[in-house]
């Protein structure tokens, strides 16, 4: 099927597979269509079809709370072509020739608890890909319909294999299939590399990650890349960790082997929403601050005069910390261009 999208800035075509979904055809094929979650939730890959047929995967996808069935509105992570279309998309499209992302299959191996609600686990690929610090793939399994999204974990050039990790949610589909699998190998279908909020060492920016939860994911794979081509030789940076109480805590021994190689420029602070923090620093990693307090506050407290506009500020986690954190940058200064954020949702 071939698809034409009508963008403010010109007419492009491409290809699109009979069970492929419209965004990932155009992304796979070069075109930098707009989209946030690529899962159905943030509404950002909206598109009206003039013309053309096609089939709505997931009809009731928060993201499409504000579209206009009736009059062709679609989101395009959650439509499949059933004909030639036309589409007319509100905002400018690039094209880009690098990092492509593309499908691959995958298997689970390596499913670890990392605390009560937390498992870390391995994805080995079909063909190796590349993909920046920051970024995330989108996995789907037969059993559930849609994809989820989960960040990398590490960091690797042509990867074979990415580490990832889940927040278990309670009732969630993806959480309660994981976790009936820790000691299983199972296949799934993975697309991308995935996601804008990522890390460029030759930015030459001081960095500031705030995460919620697992939002710590691609957090992990900045710092590993910031360690591995020595950013901290010239650069600060700040971590800021937000968990309900300590016993959720995890990654802190590698978030402590990259304080160690940080020169002293790399701070990370973990803060507790839900329980007193008794000791000024984890009582097992001492170069860890620990404190009490919603992340985001704690952040801009501790983050108050410090900013400079050579900051480059990474938030991940759930949506309304996001926000919270967003607008807490903003107050202290920081304008929205040096904000790069992905919401769990
Ligand atoms: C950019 C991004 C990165 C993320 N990274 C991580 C991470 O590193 N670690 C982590 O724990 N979580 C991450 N998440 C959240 C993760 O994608 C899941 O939302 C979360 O794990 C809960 O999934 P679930 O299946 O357990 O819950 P569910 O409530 O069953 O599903 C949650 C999500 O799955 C999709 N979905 C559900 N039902 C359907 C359907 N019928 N059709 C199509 N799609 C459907 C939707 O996107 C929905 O929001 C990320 C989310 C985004 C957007
Ligand atoms: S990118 Fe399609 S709803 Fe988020």
């Amino acid at each position: 099927m071939k698809i034409t999208v009508e963008s403010k800035n010109g007419t492009y075509t491409f290809d699109c597979g009979e069970k492929e979904k419209i965004l990932y055809a155009g992304l796979r094929q070069g075109l930098n269509l707009p989209y946030e979650c690529a899962t159905g939730t943030c509404g950002t890959c909206r598109a009206r079809v003039v013309r053309g047929n096609v089939e709505v995967r997931w009809k009731d996808a928060p993201g499409g709370k504000k579209l206009k069935p009736d009059k062709g509105d679609i989101l395009m992570c959650q439509t499949r072509a059933l004909s030639d279309c036309v589409l007319r998309v509100p905002s400018e499209i690039a094209t880009r020739d690098d990092n492509r992302p593309a499908p691959r299959r995958g298997v689970i191996r390596g499913i670890r608890k990392l605390t009560s609600d937390v498992a870390h686990f391995d994805l080995h690929l079909s063909e190796p890909m590349d993909f920046e610090a920051g970024q995330f793939v989108v996995l789907e399994t037969d059993d559930l319909s849609g994809g989820r999204a989960y960040s990398m974990v590490n960091f690797d050039i042509r990867a074979g294999r990415v580490s990832l990790v889940l927040k278990r949610k309670l009732g969630g589909g993806f959480s309660d299939w994981l976790f009936a699998r820790e000691n299983d190998e199972v296949q799934v279908e993975v697309f991308g590399p995935l996601g804008r909020a990522v890390f460029r060492p030759e930015e030459r920016r001081n960095i500031i990650c705030i995460a919620g939860g697992s939002g710590i994911a691609g957090m992990m794979s900045i710092l590993e890349r910031a360690v591995r081509v020595d950013h901290f030789r010239n650069y600060k940076g700040a971590v800021f960790f937000g968990v309900r109480t300590l016993a959720d805590a995890f990654y802190v021994e590698a978030l402590a082997r990259y304080v160690a190689a940080s020169r002293g420029n790399l701070e990370v602070t973990i803060a507790l929403s839900h329980e007193t923090a008794t000791t000024p620093t984890h009582p097992d990693y001492l170069s860890l601050k620990l404190t009490s307090g919603m992340v985001h506050e704690v952040a801009a407290r501790a983050m108050e005069g410090r900013y400079d506009d050579n900051t480059m500020a990474y938030v991940a986690g759930p949506p309304i910390m996001v926000d919270s954190t967003i607008r807490a940058l903003i107050i202290a200064g920081v304008p929205t261009s040096d904000i790069r954020y992905d919401k769990f949702s």
